[in-house]
């Protein structure tokens, strides 16, 4: 744990670190400040929450367990909102309009266009880049508010898996009024395939009717302008998705959060998979932030995400010192939906969605293998972490108990444990599946690899992440590209 020696001296150096003009060094000094502050204060507010009921028992340790207090990812979200408006006179490029300017356009863009080229060297994002960053606040402003409501009130599952889409919402209307390019590239395997153009030309009249009828209902138009993005002749197929890019956004916004929040259960999970998550995605930031003539948009597009997540990063890792196991602290489902939507925000507002699902490809197998329990088709009980043995002090997989087997949940219990996917308990008389093991890909990792100590398994599946997200990584900027014909940064498959 760290001195007030050692506190005061960080405080200082990230104090030192702030600097006109660099908004990527002065994001590091506040997310050292937002570290300094989230460490400091959950040990102070712990108590408090405890007294209004913001309290939980580790399942995962031996008796006598006493309450420790749940929700902590709330100051490190706060922290972490108050921070991001700090940061905002360090990072945007300050615009005085004159009055001789005001009813004259021409004047107006003559008058920003000398303001911010007078800036040496100027490297702050452009005034009008405001409005999507304080749309992502509100957003995870929203987010952590209707998260604070899930753990306040433990909602249902069915009811609080929608919560993200609403807390969306800033987000969506502001891109709305704001950008509203709609457009995706089609893959170039989809172009070439034979048949491909037909496949496009469906999908294409699907896409005009429903955007017709929509813009019918509402009076909205949700298609790109196409006088304001002139496609050159050379540049690969687009597809004008409208409405339906919208609820493509909205469909992220909805897992990312959601699939944080059940890949989850073990001391230091929900906070490690995000750390690990911001490292791969300041990795690939870097990437192109280092490379030198890769487009003025690309480079801003990744310069925004990096100021979103090194601040986030800051904050998560103080968190983390708690909630590391023995867990001093739990996060709530407050700072799963958070980090979800931090990386949803820096994916769509980034222009790098399809980069962002496969960095999630752990959390997409999760929620894939899970679906059977969450959809009911078999039984799901309020917890499905794995079980604790007081005994040996290791982890196992939890079971599922099968009540009611009917022909489908029985089919799909003996698929999975043919392929070892899952493990079986049968009645020694009958033969008939009694219990299975829970569909988490914790429970899987000890199914295959035997029983662990807590934070081994944590480590185990940190590592499994971060493996992942690396390998997406080199995927993304050699295969991507040849597949899709098209890319801001390759390395050299094209
Ligand atoms: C999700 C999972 C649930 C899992 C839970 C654990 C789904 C559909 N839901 O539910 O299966 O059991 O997360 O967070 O997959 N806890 C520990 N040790 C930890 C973390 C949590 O014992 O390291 C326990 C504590 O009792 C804590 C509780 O889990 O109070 C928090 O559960 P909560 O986050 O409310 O569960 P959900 O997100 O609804
Ligand atoms: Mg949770």
């Amino acid at each position: 744990m760290l001195g007030k020696i050692a506190r005061v001296s960080l405080l200082v150096g990230a104090v030192l670190t702030i600097a006109p003009n660099s908004p990527l060094r002065t994001s590091v000094a506040f997310a050292i400040i937002g570290y300094l502050i989230t460490y400091s204060i959950i040990p102070k507010v712990g108590p408090s929450f405890i007294k209004i009921g913001l309290k939980g028992k580790d399942m995962s340790k031996p008796p006598p367990v006493s309450e420790i207090p749940e929700t902590m990812g709330l100051v490190a979200a706060s922290t972490y909102l108050f921070l991001m408006f700090g940061l905002i006179p360090f990072i945007f490029f300050k615009y005085l309009v004159s009055f001789g300017s005001w009813a004259n356009d021409e004047q107006m863009t003559e008058n920003y266009e000398n303001q911010y080229q007078a800036l040496k060297d100027n490297k702050l994002f452009p005034h009008n880049k405001l409005a999507e960053y304080l749309s992502a606040i509100l957003c995870l402003q929203s987010t952590t508010l209707l998260g604070l409501l899930d753990d306040l009130f433990d909602i249902r599952w069915r009811h609080k898996f929608f919560l993200p889409a609403v807390a969306s919402l800033p987000l969506l209307i502001v891109y709305y009024v704001d950008f509203s390019v709609t457009s995706i590239v089609v893959p170039k395997f989809v172009t070439d395939f034979p048949g491909g153009l037909y496949f496009l030309d469906i999908i294409n009249f699907f896409v005009k009717y429903g955007n017709h009828a929509v813009t019918s209902i509402t009076g909205l138009s949700f298609r790109t302008l196409q006088t304001d993005y002139a496609v050159p002749d050379d540049a690969p197929k687009l597809i004008d998705l409208g409405i339906f890019y919208y609820v493509y956004m909205s469909a992220i916004s909805i897992f990312s959060p959601n699939s944080i929040n059940i890949l989850a259960g073990i001391n230091g999970l929900e906070v490690g998979q995000s750390v690990v998550l911001a490292i791969i995605f300041l990795i690939n930031d870097f990437c192109y932030l280092f490379t030198e003539n890769i487009p003025q948009a690309a480079y801003d597009s990744h310069l925004f995400s990096v100021i979103f997540i090194i601040p986030f990063l800051g904050v998560s890792l103080a968190l983390l010192q708690y909630n590391w196991f023995p867990a001093k602290a739990f996060v709530g489902d407050t700072y799963c939906y958070f980090s979800g939507m931090v990386f949803a925000i820096v994916g769509i507002l980034g222009h790098f969605s399809k980069t962002l699902i496969i960095f999630l490809v752990p959390q997409i197998l999760n929620f894939i293998y899970s679906a059977p329990q969450l959809f009911h088709i078999v039984p799901c009980p309020r917890h499905r972490l794995p079980k604790f043995n007081v005994k040996d002090g290791l982890m196992y997989p939890s079971l599922g108990e099968l009540k009611k087997p009917n022909r489908l949940n029985k089919l799909i219990l003996n698929l999975l444990g043919l392929v070892r996917l899952i493990k079986l308990e049968r009645d020694p008389k009958s033969g008939e599946i009694i219990k299975f093991s829970n569909m988490t890909i914790i429970n899987l990792c000890l199914v295959w690899f035997g029983p662990m100590r807590e934070d081994t398994l944590c480590l185990v599946l940190l590592g499994i992440q971060f493996f992942v997200g690396l390998s997406m990584i080199i995927v993304r900027h050699t295969v991507g590209p040849w597949l899709f014909g098209y890319d801001n940064l390759s390395w050299g498959v094209k």
